[in-house]
């Protein structure tokens, strides 16, 4: 081969390198600079480019990570490839929580994506609750458009003081606005980031009806891309240490109309449930919700068997018990 093909050849494939990674200037965080792991043992595994992390789940313990500080606002994001086949049971979060902090009046902001059958569908949800208000879930879930388990994609988080909005691959497919009525409900306090993997068993798949088989273990959730954009903050301290990185295109901070236009599609289509029509658990619509009669038929026939008693449980205190008793670092 000349020269001139070789030339050719480089150039060629920069320019697949450059065209395929859509988050090419987000400002990416290698795993030992913005993460510790929370638990699971040798279930969590940094790959060599230290970027990129697997976590598992098997009949001994499920594992995660959590960011090294806390953040007041900012842009959170992960690219995650779900594990794939039989996953009933299987809850694979991301998500933004000061629970161990403020452990009576915590904040939180979910992504939870839950397993399914072999043939069916991963689903997820999104959750937000501020000041502990645990009492008022304001759950979404949905379907989506690909299969997460065959790729990577990005979900992402945008906080800021009046806004969230929870994104799939630049997607906005929820819009949270911080109205006076929500008050304390919106999250004001500064929060880490945790990625864990976990059996939830007793009600992530039809209400609890599959769970998790391990006959099909490990299930294996692959993450990169790993964004924490935002002041760092030191909560007794009230010190803060921001990102201040000029600032990146990729970083989005709000909804275009087009995106908009996008997101009222995403949740036409793939929407199945949400706390605003949920009429056994809210005999009267929490203040920020905007109903749409025709939304209201259209949701009516998804059984919201997981929610209806407002029974469910994260399981989260209970990875914090049994990482206790693991080599969990610190947090
Ligand atoms: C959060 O809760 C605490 C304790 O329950 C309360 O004192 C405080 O005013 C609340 N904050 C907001 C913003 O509502």
């Amino acid at each position: 081969m000349g020269y001139s093909q070789l030339g050719f050849l480089l150039v060629c494939c920069s320019v697949l390198v450059f065209a395929s990674g859509s988050s090419r200037s987000l400002p990416v965080l290698p795993f030992d600079e913005g993460f510790s792991q929370l638990f699971g043992d040798d279930n969590l595994m940094v790959l060599r480019d230290g970027k990129s992390v697997h976590i598992s789940l098997d009949e001994r313990t499920g594992s995660g990570f959590v960011s090294q500080d806390l953040y007041l606002h900012g842009f959170f994001s992960a690219s995650i490839k779900l594990p794939a086949d039989y996953t009933a049971g299987v809850v694979v979060a991301f998500y933004m929580s000061n629970g161990d902090i403020f452990e009576k009046n915590h904040d939180e902001l979910d992504f939870e994506f839950l397993g399914n059958i072999r043939g069916k569908d991963w689903r997820f949800q999104t959750n937000v609750y501020g000041n502990g208000s645990t009492s008022k879930g304001r759950e979404e879930r949905y379907g989506l458009w690909f299969d997460p388990s065959e790729d990577y994609h990005q979900y992402s988080i945008l906080w800021t003081e009046n806004q969230i909005i929870f994104y799939v691959d630049n997607v906005p497919i929820r819009e949270i606005k911080r109205t006076e009525t929500m008050g304390g409900d919106f999250p004001s306090k500064p929060m880490s980031l945790y990625v864990t993997i976990w059996d939830g068993s007793d009600w992530a798949t039809n209400g609890g009806r599959y769970r998790v088989n391990y006959k099909y273990s490990p299930y294996v959730a692959e993450f990169s891309d790993l964004v924490l954009h935002g002041c760092a903050v030191d909560p007794i301290e009230q010190s803060s240490k921001c990102d201040n990185a000029p600032s990146h295109e990729t970083i989005p901070t709000g909804i275009t109309s087009m995106q908009r236009t996008k997101m009222e599609s995403f949740r036409k289509k793939h929407m199945t449930y949400s706390y605003c029509y949920d009429r056994i658990r809210y005999k009267a619509p929490l203040p920020e919700c905007v109903i749409d009669p025709k939304e209201a038929d259209r949701l009516r026939v998804f059984d919201p068997v997981t929610f209806g008693g407002g029974r469910r449980r994260h399981g989260k205190q209970h990875h914090r018990s049994r990482s206790s008793r693991g080599k969990a670092t610190s947090i």
